[in-house]
């Protein structure tokens, strides 16, 4: 393979990014200033106008220069895809219990098949969008991210700035999915460009190279070998996954384990998985992460090993359940997973369902598969700081460290707090997302709402316990502002801090220093998960084998359910993702270049409402106090975790096809 490499212009200019922010170009004096010629209008592009003219001017002089190097290159081969020849495999950690090998040797029925899922992209209707404004030697950046905190630091480090001069605000998100959990490189270089320019600078980062600079689910294989005894109790599960990756990427391959191993009471499991490294940008976590995949997997199994059994796939699993968690031998805090089942069930009408493959047909000759599968992911929480403040002029203000990305933090806290307090809530403000306010943790895999309802509630509980001191037994009426009012107090203050059950108190200083301070789920005492069962419909035309979903039932067991219109968007979107990620996305890669296809939203297909019915949720809303002191379990991701599942089964109950490969096309029933 040979390769030329032309040194851009661009390339070049870049270097007047990586120096130090002491060296900068002063506006008003100094040679270097004169030649930024001062943009003509507020507009964006005539700053990235000026800037692009001035990063030519200093490119004519540096050309000499770049043209004194005489560079010798060594043609390489690269790895487009995880089969791509020569791809390097590193295997994870493995996680072990029992002894899966014997027990597969002795089992009566073993399901022993491969399944994949392809590469796919997130598209949040908002874009990367980051403005930053330098000002008096602060910098001030607006940017979509799910982390404030890590987007400041990351920026005071790439500009060597101190961080106390670098605030970042990410009040409201578009949409984030896990795309926007991690700094983005480009988000420097905008700030720098203000920098440079002494202007605010925005860049929206177009959906094309959104495509080529995010994040992005990796494609995976796996191999699933699932043991049963004669009366179908499941015995042993060996399953190994093989997952696209990079060097040093952050989307563990060992975190497929995680949920799978604790959907039944298998006492022999072991998983594997190993790293195959691609030559394209990084995956990382996108809705559903680990489990969305290993859900696909695990209950197409027990869908195939229901049917060499000739048992209902529903009955199987209940017989399977299990209160214990098979890892680490610690009962699950509360899990309704039976409940959702039989519930989903219950709602769906499954006893109306007959078991063989293309026994249901509508009276037009319309195949109709009815599927189930079940969905689980790890209910964690983490280390959480909040400030409560009242005032008699009837606003109240709560800061704490999170993001609202469309998920309903905003709406869980205010719900918390108006239970809890006589307040105007048209006067409560939300502080979130904003570094100035504090710490602003990584929200994501589904611990949001969890990490700060228990602290607001905390905060809430100690305002009352103020508020009663300072009445001190005296009757007052009204609300609480005008109780202060009438006390002559401005306002009342309080701070609250949370950990997660048994966490190390030494989490705070480390989520307040911008780590990352997640625990579960495992906890010292009880493992907490969220659970979810989902039944589909399908219907399927016989000649064209088109796919639709006429109708779906989900139930979810997440806890206590905190602000139930945020949740149950929650399970909507979910549902409608997960159709659309079993059917129809797919990241088309071109293997002579590393590169995406369809890399917009033309060609890269999404589920559209023709293609799905009637969506029905539900919530059980139990609390699970063993979770944490307000009883509520994350649920935004979990809500993907088993519609792949549900979907493929659906598909072979219709047509007797066993699908094992996602997407499925219409093609793969032909
Ligand atoms: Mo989560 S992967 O941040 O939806």
């Amino acid at each position: 393979m040979h390769w030329t490499l032309t040194l851009r212009p661009e390339f070049l200019a870049s270097s007047a990014f990586s120096r130090p922010a002491t060296s900068l170009p002063r506006r008003r004096s100094g040679r270097t200033a004169r030649r930024l010629p001062r943009p003509r209008s507020k507009t964006t592009s005539a700053t990235w106008a000026s800037l692009s003219r001035w990063c030519l001017a200093k490119l004519l002089k540096r050309r000499s220069r770049a043209e004194a190097i005489k560079p010798r290159y060594d043609t390489q081969g690269f790895i487009p895809l995880i089969d791509s020849e020569g791809a390097k495999r590193v295997p994870g950690k493995p996680t072990k219990v029992g002894d899966a090998a014997s027990a597969l040797a002795r089992a009566a029925f073993v399901v022993d098949e491969q399944y994949e899922t392809p590469t796919q992209h997130h598209n949040p209707i908002e874009l990367f969008a980051t403005t930053a404004h330098w000002a008096d030697g602060r910098l001030t950046v607006y940017d979509c991210t799910q982390a404030a905190t890590l987007a400041k630091l990351a920026l005071a480090g790439a500009l060597q700035l101190d961080p106390s001069k670098v605030e970042v605000k990410s009040a409201y998100i578009g949409g984030a999915f896990g795309q926007k959990g991690m700094p983005k490189r480009q988000t420097a270089l905008v700030a720098r460009a203000a920098m440079l320019t002494g202007r605010p600078v925005k860049l929206v980062t177009p959906r094309g190279q959104v495509f080529h600079l995010a994040p992005y689910r990796p494609r995976s294989v796996h191999h699933v070998r699932l043991g049963a005894d004669p009366g179908g109790g499941m015995t042993g599960l060996v399953y190994d996954v093989v997952q696209e990756n990079t060097p040093g990427g952050m989307f563990r391959v060992d975190d497929y384990h995680e949920g799978v191993s604790r959907l039944y009471g298998i006492e022999n499991y072991s998983g594997s998985g190993s790293d195959s490294y691609v030559d394209r940008q990084a995956p990382g976590n996108m809705r559903g992460t680990h489990p969305f995949a290993a859900c696909f997997a695990v209950e197409s199994a027990v869908d195939e090993l229901a049917y060499k059994l000739g048992r209902d796939p529903l009955a199987l699993r209940l017989a399977n359940d299990t209160k214990i968690d098979p890892l680490t031998g610690h009962p699950f805090s509360a899990r309704y997973l039976a409940e959702c089942l039989k519930e989903g069930a219950r709602r769906f009408g499954w006893h109306r369902r007959t078991h063989e493959p293309g026994s249901m047909r509508l009276p037009d000759g319309i195949l109709v598969g009815w599927g189930l599968a079940c969905g689980i992911f790890h209910a964690s929480m983490g280390a959480s700081d909040a400030t409560l403040r009242v005032s008699a002029d009837g606003t109240t203000r709560l800061v704490t460290g999170g993001h609202e990305m469309g998920q309903g933090i905003r709406t869980a806290i205010a719900a918390t707090i108006l239970q809890g307090l006589d307040i105007d809530p048209g006067k409560l403000e939300i502080v979130l997302g904003d570094t100035c306010a504090g710490p602003q943790p990584l929200t994501a895999g589904q611990w949001g709402t969890a990490s700060v309802v228990p602290v607001t509630a905390k905060a809430v509980a100690q305002m009352k316990g103020a508020f009663e001191e300072l009445a001190a037994g005296r009757q007052l009426r009204g609300n609480l502002h005008t109780r202060l009012a009438r006390l002559k107090r401005p306002y009342l203050e309080v701070s609250a801090s949370e950990l997660a059950p048994g966490q190390n108190p030494a989490a705070l200083q480390v989520m307040r220093r911008g780590g990352l301070a997640i625990a579960g789920p495992a906890y010292p005492e009880v493992t907490a998960m969220s659970y979810i069962a989902h039944f589909v419909e399908l219907h399927i035309e016989p000649m064209t084998r088109r796919i639709r979903m006429p109708r779906a039932v989900s139930i979810a067991d997440v806890g206590r359910v905190i602000s139930p219109r945020t949740a149950m968007s929650q399970m909507y979107g979910g549902t409608v993702w997960g159709f659309s990620s079993a059917l129809r996305e797919g990241t088309e890669i071109d293997p002579r270049f590393a590169g995406y296809l369809n890399d917009d939203l033309a060609d890269y297909v999404v589920a559209v409402n023709a293609d799905i019915g009637e969506i029905h949720v539900g919530l059980l809303d139990r609390p699970d106090p063993a979770a944490n002191s307000v009883g509520a379990k994350g649920m935004g991701e979990l809500v993907m975790t088993g519609t792949a599942a549900a979907i493929a089964n659906a598909v072979y109950h219709a047509t007797g096809k066993r699908q094992r490969k996602l997407p499925i096309h219409v093609e793969d029933l032909l």
